[in-house]
């Protein structure tokens, strides 16, 4: 074992004598260097780098707190012990606040000097391993590729949107065996929580309030844990509560998601709203859901014209949900639409409703019925997807509905 490398800053030379005397007989502490002022302290600790700091607190010039509150920041890997004399506590909370680990008064023993030395190290060590821990860990993460972004999506509510991005996520980290998180932009209404059973007790309004100015890092707090494996960023708990989140935090918090996992499902409220905007510029995927009645034709012919607009055509996939003998043919659709289907999903009335009643995915808790077969089937195709690469020609400042809609007619 390396000793434990102890500075010692006093402005008395006889006190350091002391010191040093205490630890000359403690095997695993070693002193290596000493100073007499606050300024001196600060080159030392950045040169020598120890694991401990003895500060005195009054030192001619910058004193031991002045010089614990710089040393703290730029060598954090050293733990700073205060040593004070009676009378002096108000400064301790100073010097604690200033980063001090920990602190000592006159006179002490050298058995509680050693002691405390030990603790402070050992502290600051545990503290520095986890730190760098998590420093290669995000790196790494980090390093790989950006997740795929799937944002499941349609004008029209009822279509199904929410099922299938709930049993889709679920689905993508049971055949991917990869990281998948959720993310519930229905901000008005999102029923996600409630479809997976999940207490949200965190929201992303609350993420958006914490780290509003900030460059947005989704801990996983925020996030609710899924007994699936998946991870869910619920909707906010009231109207209220929904109108802090912006379109520009919804960017950001998808682009910081896309660096943590591999997938990124995203259910979205049905509307054309600045946030539902953003997100289909930055998703991978768009599932546009269909159904087979002409209304709903309608609203996806427009859809797909309105992304066709903002050159998104490569990134739209349609999904029919709900199939049933008498509605509009798959094929007809299909030929109206100039879009073959990327999923076509069974009506499956008892499997579904059993499964949102008891908060339990079908794709886990019915997985033979075909309705969970379908949107397993789009989850392995899905992952199997290429991510659409975005074309060259920019329609210059697209934010204006009215544009767009202009621009599809
Ligand atoms: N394949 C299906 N078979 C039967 N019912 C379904 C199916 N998909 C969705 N549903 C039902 O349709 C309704 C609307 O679904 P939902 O996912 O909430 O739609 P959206 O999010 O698009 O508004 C819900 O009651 C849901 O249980
Ligand atoms: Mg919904």
């Amino acid at each position: 074992m390396e000793p434990i490398r102890v500075l010692i800053v006093d402005d008395v030379t006889n006190t350091r004598e002391d010191i040093k005397r205490f630890l000359y007989f403690e095997e695993d502490i070693e002193v290596v260097g000493e100073a007499g002022t606050g300024e001196e302290a600060v080159e030392l600790a950045q040169s020598i780098k120890p694991d401990v700091i003895l500060m005195d607190i009054n030192l001619p010039g910058m004193d031991g707190i002045a010089a614990s509150e710089i040393i703290s920041v730029e060598v954090p890997e050293a733990a700073i012990i205060i040593i004070s004399i009676q009378g002096e506590q108000e400064y301790l909370k100073k010097a604690m606040a200033a980063g001090a680990r920990d602190y000592l008064v006159k006179p002490f023993t050298s058995t509680d000097l050693a002691e405390t030395v030990r603790r402070a190290n050992a502290f600051t060590r545990k503290r520095h391993l986890h730190l760098v821990g998590r420093e290669e860990k995000r790196g790494a993460r980090e390093r790989a590729l950006p997740g795929k972004t799937i944002t499941l999506f349609s004008t029209k509510g009822g279509l199904g949107k929410t099922t299938l991005a709930c049993n889709l996520a679920v689905a993508l980290a049971g055949e991917t065996g990869k990281n998948v998180v959720l993310v519930d932009l229905d901000l008005q209404g999102g029923d996600v929580s409630v479809m997976l059973n999940l207490t949200a007790t965190h929201t992303i309004s609350d993420l958006v309030q914490e780290e509003l100015e900030k460059d947005v890092t989704v801990t996983d707090t925020f996030l609710a844990a899924h007994f699936s494996g998946i991870k869910v960023l619920c909707a906010p708990a009231s109207p209220e509560q929904a109108e802090l989140v912006m379109p520009q935090h919804v960017t950001k918090i998808i682009n910081y998601l896309k660096t943590t996992f591999d997938f990124v499902i995203v259910d979205t409220a049905p509307s054309y709203s600045e946030i539902n905007l953003n997100v289909l510029e930055i998703t991978d995927h768009i599932l546009v859901l269909v159904a087979q009645d002409l209304p709903t034709l309608k609203h996806v012919r427009s859809t797909v014209e309105v992304l066709g607009a903002l050159q998104y055509t490569e990134k739209i996939g349609l999904v029919l949900n709900q199939l049933r003998p008498d509605g509009i043919s798959v094929k007809e659709l299909e030929k109206n639409l100039g879009q073959v289907m990327s999923a076509v999903i069974p009506t499956d009335d008892k499997t579904v409703l059993q499964s949102v009643n008891k908060g339990q995915p079908f794709v886990l808790g019915q997985k033979t019925s075909r309705v969970a077969e379908k949107v397993v089937e789009l989850a392995r195709k899905m992952s199997a997807e290429k991510k659409a690469v975005k074309p060259e020609r920019q329609v210059p400042g697209i934010r204006s509905i009215a544009r767009i809609f202009s621009l599809s007619r």
